[in-house]
């Protein structure tokens, strides 16, 4: 996360808040009218619309305690071979999902890793991924030492634009990696057709995802392999942890393997079936997250709920656009509620000011993800000598110019952020929100002059 917000600031904004253990009230409290827009912002020395924190993350009560404890007093807390909670949260989750295997990892991270050491991708490949995401997903790429090649996002869903995938296919392409950014799914029939039509494998990342569906399909499943992160922010956590998802009974193998030292599949101490690293999640990660899944359903269903209605009030007002869904999404896991700024319809107010009164407000809120693929880091590492050793020199002086992304450059300086727990709290928080956008939108003139 870049920008104006840091991880660890994120980590705060999204823990801070009321200190209930369960979800907050229904959903179903009326719609009120409001007269609050007609105050001064508070930025300008009036009241902010609201001072009560939004619902505090993550939510623990009695059963995680319970699920933790178990694991501490049992002093089996590595997962060591089949490992106890492990297991019983990787049978339960690919359960959950509709897919046959999942490998729990150390973290996101680790899970796209392993994914991308199933699949071989070296030294020589290129790797199709979008410009809008956290940067794990470069990351992962970048220590393979292969090209990442970046689509253009589309603007209005935040997500890749996947009629861009096929003119970014080269010879080179080993795998796509799609990112249902924000918990929002990727246009999975046109990525899967393209993916099907060069004989290509899919990484979906769907770390943001847990609950997001394609054609009432869960993401994740519908590629070759599909990676979660249980970070502490996401909408099923565990401070940190990673999954693997896949159908594919050779990539099961793989995964388990590689997350373990290579160990082989009879799980002998010192008897290795390949290369591989300790990426393995701990025993008191799958007991939390099996506690913290008894959760999920419930919690998806109030930020659904919250979510539509909030964008039925933001649609309304002028120069702000939620982030549409496309045709084939059943459903949206909610990990952000993103929306498209125009400060031409609030005055010229530039977004980090308007971005600034709205946390005045009592409303938090992010920029958001600044272009990835302009990463000055990218360059350091594909002009490096090891890259150098792969690539030809037209290749790597090429690189920039092939991965413009002009829509996503727009995209990052119109962005706008609202977090997971925000919508899970009542139906007025919703009110709130919109509001507080509403009063600023009523007084950018001022708030403009005084930001010159
Ligand atoms: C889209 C995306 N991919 C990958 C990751 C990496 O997950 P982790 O932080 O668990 O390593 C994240 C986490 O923020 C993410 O949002």
């Amino acid at each position: 996360m870049k920008s104006d917000l840091t991880r660890r600031h994120f980590l705060r904004t999204v823990s801070a808040g009321a200190a209930g253990l369960g979800l907050s009230a229904g959903v179903n409290s009326s719609a009120r009218p409001s007269a609050l827009t007609d105050e001064k912002p508070a930025m300008l020395g009036g009241k902010p619309v609201r001072t009560e924190p939004f619902p505090a993350w993550p939510v623990v009560q009695e059963n995680d305690e319970k699920g933790w404890m178990e694991v501490l007093r049992s002093k089996d807390w590595c997962r060591a071979g089949d490992g106890h909670f492990t297991t019983k949260f990787e049978e339960t989750w690919a359960r959950t999902l509709g897919a046959k295997h999942c490998v729990v990892t150390s973290c996101g991270t680790t899970a796209l890793y392993t994914s991308v050491n199933a699949l071989g991708v070296g030294p020589g490949d290129e790797v199709i991924l979008p410009p809008y995401t956290f940067v794990a997903t470069l990351n992962v790429i970048l220590m393979q030492h292969a090209l990442p090649v970046f689509v253009d996002s589309d603007r209005e869903t935040f997500q890749v634009d996947a009629s861009k995938i096929e003119a970014k296919i080269t010879s080179r392409t080993r795998c796509i990696m799609p990112v249902h950014l924000g918990g929002n799914p990727v246009n999975m029939d046109v990525v899967l057709d393209v993916a099907k039509k060069h004989k290509l494998p899919v990484i979906e990342d769907a770390c943001q995802a847990h609950t997001g569906e394609w054609r009432r399909r869960r993401v994740s499943t519908l590629g070759d392999l599909g990676c979660f992160s249980f970070q502490a922010s996401k909408n099923l956590n565990s401070g940190e942890g990673g999954a693997i998802l896949t159908s594919d009974p050779a990539h099961h193998e793989f995964c388990k393997s590689f997350q373990d030292q290579g160990r082989g599949p009879a799980g002998a101490a010192f008897a290795y079936a390949r290369q591989g690293s300790n990426l393995r999640m701990t025993e008191f990660q799958a007991a939390l997250l099996l506690q913290q899944l008894t959760r999920v359903e419930e919690q998806s269903q109030v930020r659904e709920q919250n979510a539509r209605y909030l964008t039925s009030l933001l649609r309304e007002i002028p120069g702000i656009s939620p982030a549409r869904m496309y045709q084939g999404t059943t459903r949206n896991g909610y990990h952000l509620y993103m929306l498209r700024y125009d400060k031409a319809q609030f005055a010229n107010l530039p977004r980090a000011r308007f971005l600034e009164a709205l946390e005045k407000e009592g409303i938090p809120c992010a920029g958001g993800y600044s272009p990835l693929n302009k990463e000055r880091f990218i360059k350091e590492s594909i002009h490096s000598r090891v890259y150098r050793m792969m690539y030809s020199e037209r290749e790597i002086a090429e690189w920039e110019e092939r991965n413009a992304c002009p829509e996503n450059d727009k995209l990052c300086e119109e962005a706008v952020w609202f977090f997971q727990t925000m919508l899970l709290g009542p139906r007025r928080d919703m009110d709130d929100i919109a509001d507080a956008v509403r009063k600023l939108q009523k007084h950018a003139g001022e708030l403009t002059r005084l930001s010159s």
